[in-house]
């Protein structure tokens, strides 16, 4: 097994500079060392003191099966090695540049944040093509990935996915069957999202669970473009994030592309909304998030389902929904307590657990 583990060293550098007071001088040497006039190097460094950088999850569920670490999800993969069976992402759309949509009865600006901030195709392209990099290389050979997107970011998403040498399987269109009104009246209501699924390798299969899919289809073959509703009151029940994707759609992805018992991972965790669907189908999730508000609120929504009544709801919903098999005996129908999973798993290496 192999694990990565960053020591840090410090570097002390002693300067003078003229001031009023101590506070002053502080704020003078800080300015100083922005704009890079003073500069550290190895040659100067006195070493005092040295630490091994900890990386302690955020959160991990009692059985194991959900854990949260917070940081840059490039930084954060660089950090340990590891083969998950599936990845899914909801990266960026880069579409925050000030745009406004209208909900319920109001005229609202539909910035997400800071990381949604457009850029330009340059930059969305390296972007794209770093994250998918580090995950890739923490893909088993038969995994496969889910990138949701629009046109906005969709199309470098793909490029990157060819250059890395993925075999792109489908393009899902999820057509929203409750999309808001188009304010403007100029263009056609947006009411779709594009959702790539490709594999790691052009040669090693990846699974596809075919009877299930054609089985929650009314045993006719599933096809690529899904109806399914935006994301519902029900499901904020731990508050809003700007762009939380439906329970429903995660539900399905999980169920045709893995099986129980499978190691998720989410790069762009959000609320958390791919390891609560994988926590009530049965599979063990890995989030990586940088905004704390988002760890809390994910880590909320996964507390929620410690209880069994709640967890029955959801599983219920989603069976109405028509996107897990109505069954009672389904893997997941059991609560977590039932299902703990072991400490340390020698075959799949997990630093974290
Ligand atoms: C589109 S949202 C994902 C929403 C998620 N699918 C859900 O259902 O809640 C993208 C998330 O990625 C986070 N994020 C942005 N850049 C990141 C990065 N470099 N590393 C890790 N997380 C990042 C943002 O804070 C945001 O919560």
């Amino acid at each position: 097994m192999k694990f990565r583990v960053t020591i840090e060293e410090t570097l002390a550098k002693a300067v003078e500079v003229e001031a009023n007071t101590q506070d002053d001088a502080e704020y003078i040497v800080r300015q100083l060392y922005r704009n890079e006039e003073i500069i550290l190097s190895g040659d100067e460094y006195v070493c005092t003191s040295y630490r091994v950088a900890p990386r302690i999850p955020y959160y991990k569920s009692p059985n194991r099966d959900f854990t949260l670490l917070q940081g840059d999800c490039v930084e954060t993969l660089s950090r340990f090695q590891f083969g998950f069976d599936m990845v899914f992402a909801d990266p960026p759309y880069f579409l925050s540049g000030g745009g406004i949509s209208y909900q319920s009865g109001h005229v609202v600006c539909v910035d997400k944040g800071e990381w949604d901030k457009p850029k330009t195709p340059e930059e969305m392209d390296e972007f794209n093509y770093r994250w998918i990099k580090a995950c890739r290389d923490h893909m088993k050979p038969d995994a496969t990935i889910w990138i949701s997107g629009t046109y906005h970011n969709i199309f470098s998403v793909q490029q990157q996915l060819i250059k890395l040498g993925f075999k792109i399987l489908n393009v899902i269109t999820w057509a929203k069957t409750n999309p808001p009104p188009n304010i403007s009246c100029r263009y056609f209501t947006y009411s779709t999202e594009f959702i790539i699924w490709a594999r790691k390798s052009l040669k090693v299969p990846h699974y596809y669970n075919y009877d299930l899919m054609r089985h929650l289809n009314g045993d006719k073959q599933m096809t690529d473009v899904w109806r399914l509703p935006a994301i519902a009151k029900w499901e904020k029940s731990c508050g809003k994030h700007p762009t939380q994707k439906p329970l429903a759609l995660l539900a399905r992805i999980i169920l045709a592309s893995t099986k129980p018992g499978a190691w998720i991972i989410d790069p762009f965790s959000g609320s958390g909304t791919t390891g609560i669907a994988a926590s009530l189908l049965g599979r063990r999730y890995l989030g990586l998030e940088i905004e704390k508000e988002y760890l809390h609120m994910s880590r909320a929504r996964r507390e929620e389902l410690e209880s069994s009544a709640t967890r029955h709801d959801y599983l219920h919903r989603l069976e109405k929904a028509g996107v897990v098999p109505m069954q009672d005996d389904l893997f997941a129908l059991k609560a977590p307590a039932d299902r703990v999973w072991e400490e340390v798993d020698d075959s799949y290496g997990v630093p974290w657990l």
